[in-house]
């Protein structure tokens, strides 16, 4: 949420930085701009819309001709989105960006600030005549300053005018790394410069760090020195490549197989589990995670009481850390994260280590807070997902949670050897049958030209159907602005099934055989009251439904993994034909590093 870039020493600090708010676009996108101090002189170009607007209004500039530089990538939390309240932000001689949010900027203008006026609407701005107010000579001790007194969460990126060959950074609860290479960079996500450098920090929070041009020394607030080691880091050969696909979002849904495939791979005969994940027989798993991983946690809950007999909480993160949880030594707590980076699951995370519980983290990225901070790492081979729904790392995610299943079911003997060789054997086989499944593409064309005018839809489904169900409601809703609600199938008749009318539309997931008859009569009821159903099934599970789309069948526990497919593919297409922006949705950023 929010991204920021920032360099020093580097032969053109414009591209560089462009080059770093393109990669970080995911992470918000409402407005961007950047700084640069040339010849003593701070520019400030920022612009609504785009980082591609942004480009456009530079073509006009002249005189950018610096070595050093911010910028900044925002999701609008204080301030809509417009031109005046994009980053960066200045004051007198000092200029910065910023990501998280300043929860006592009201308190601190009103106690430091009662005559500055002040140019936008965000808690930002504050910020920067903070540094202004405090500053004498000396603009360490000034950002000092004032980061000792803001509370909430900020990743700061400051240049000032007195000092043009250093750039200043602050963490404090969101994420920031700096590194070296020829110069120094700094940004809110290690692949927006890990081709730039050899030496990656990720910061900690309470940390300030001076980029000279070639080093880089870190500080606590109280500017007492800190000695840091540098951290491992995978050069990240991404370029921004849609293959042959139209969006980010249909080439992330064909790369689902591969992330299954290589996420399976590298746990499932490694025994790495074994070496590193020793966990007693537990009273109670806990799972928690935001939005889709969440969903992924829906579906990791069957499985691990099928397996292993132990009960399983799943809970939304930001539910979790203020509801005082249950957690101890003996619940071990599992987050879910894509990004790694989710403030909640974050939070989450801290709250149940807080509590003596030991934490496994199910993560995408491995430079990421959460991955480094758990006790243990499961992390997804997803590769890096650019369109912000995601699809890939989803796939990937359940497949990480059918390893942990399988894994904690023979270390405490909870399940049937032969049942679990079994699965393994499905496990390995099951990017081949998601392959397959993407095969209805065609079918699901045709489907989508018919609904692409729906305002309202309903998703059904039993079991881990209604984990399906949630996700599939969540894909269509994010990319087409098309209200959907998901039910558990057998709730509907308490209530919601009053909205049931000739044509609504409803996606009935039938992942279970043993409840297809089950589910058969939740459609019945909503088609008898003039219900158009969808239904979404594997080939041995026969039901009837105003149209079918069959999947292939695959080991019981696994069938989310091919039934959203169709979903995804379906969702991807009602936003098309819409003309929806597809990979970047409105309202949303990839990224969820404020609470
Ligand atoms: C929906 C989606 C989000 C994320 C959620 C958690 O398509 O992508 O719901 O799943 O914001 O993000 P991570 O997994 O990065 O913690």
């Amino acid at each position: 949420m929010c991204g920021i870039i920032g360099c020093n020493g580097v032969e053109a600090a414009v591209p560089v930085l462009i080059n770093g708010l393109e990669r970080m676009e995911y992470r918000g996108y409402d407005s961007s701009g950047i700084a640069v101090l040339s010849q003593g002189k701070i520019i400030t170009e920022k612009k609504k819309g785009r980082v591609a607007a942004l480009v456009k209004r530079l073509e006009q500039s002249t005189n950018l001709d610096a070595q050093i530089g911010i910028g900044h990538t925002r999701w609008a939390t204080h301030g809509k989105p417009s031109d005046e309240n994009a980053h960066p932000h200045q004051s007198g001689k000092f200029t910065l960006v910023h990501n998280g949010i300043i929860e006592n900027h009201a308190e601190l203008k009103e106690q430091y600030l009662k005559l500055t006026k002040t140019k936008s609407d965000t808690d930002t701005e504050i910020a920067v005549h903070l540094l202004n107010r405090f500053y004498s000579d000396n603009c360490l001790e000034a950002i000092a300053h004032t980061v000792r007194l803001l509370k909430g969460s900020f990743a700061l990126a400051v240049i000032c005018e007195d000092e043009p060959d250093r750039l200043f950074c602050v963490r404090q609860a969101s994420p920031l790394v700096v590194g070296i290479g020829d110069g120094t960079f700094a940004a809110s996500d290690t692949s927006a410069i890990s081709e730039k450098i050899h030496t990656l920090y990720r910061m900690n929070d309470g940390e300030i760090a001076v980029l000279s041009k070639d080093s880089i020394e870190f500080f606590d607030f109280g500017l007492n020195k800190i000695t840091k080691t540098p951290d491992e880091f995978e050069k990240n050969s991404y370029t921004a490549d849609k293959g042959n696909c139209e969006h980010f979002m249909l080439k992330e849904i064909y790369e689902q197989p591969e992330a299954i495939r290589k996420t399976v791979d590298a746990y499932l005969n490694e025994n790495v589990f074994d070496l590193q994940l020793k966990i007693e027989k537990p009273e109670r798993f806990y799972i928690v995670a935001c939005g889709s991983a969440y969903h992924t946690g829906l579906v990791g809950r069957q499985v691990f009481e099928r397996l292993t007999k132990i009960p399983v909480s799943v809970e939304t993160a930001s539910e979790f850390r203020y509801s005082r949880p249950l957690v101890n030594g003996n619940t071990p707590v599992i987050i879910i994260s894509q990004s790694g980076e989710t403030a909640d699951s974050l939070a989450a995370l801290r709250e149940a280590k807080k509590r003596g519980a030991k934490t496994v983290s199910i993560v995408n990225v491995k430079e990421s807070s959460i991955a480094s901070e758990s006790d243990f790492v499961l992390l997804t081979k997803a590769g890096p997902e650019i369109a912000v729904a995601t699809t890939k790392a989803y796939g990937a995610q359940l497949a990480a949670l059918y390893l942990l299943g399988i894994y904690f079911a023979e270390a405490f003997g909870t399940a049937d050897k032969n049942e679990l060789e079994k699965m393994k054997k499905a496990l390995t086989e099951l990017h081949k049958t998601v392959s397959a499944a993407l095969g209805c593409e065609e079918l699901i064309k045709e489907i989508a030209q018919r609904l692409k005018d729906i305002d309202r839809a309903y998703f059904i489904g039993r079991g881990l159907g209604f984990a399906a169900a949630a996700e599939g409601s969540l894909k269509l809703k994010e990319i087409s602005y098309i209200h959907c609600e998901a039910y558990a199938a057998g709730e509907m008749k308490h209530g919601t099934i009053s909205l049931i009318e000739k044509g609504t539309t409803v996606v009935a997931m039938n992942t279970q055989k043993e409840l297809t008859h089950k589910l058969q009569s939740n459609i019945d009821e909503v088609r008898s009251r003039g219900a158009r159903v969808i239904a979404v099934t594997s080939a041995e599970s026969k039901i009837d439904a105003d149209e079918t789309i069959t999947v292939p069948e695959v080991h019981p526990l696994f069938a989310v993994s091919t039934q959203i497919v169709p979903v995804q593919l379906l969702s991807y297409h009602i936003a098309r034909l819409r003309g929806c922006d597809i990979d970047k949705p409105r309202n949303l950023a990839k990224s969820v590093t404020v609470e």
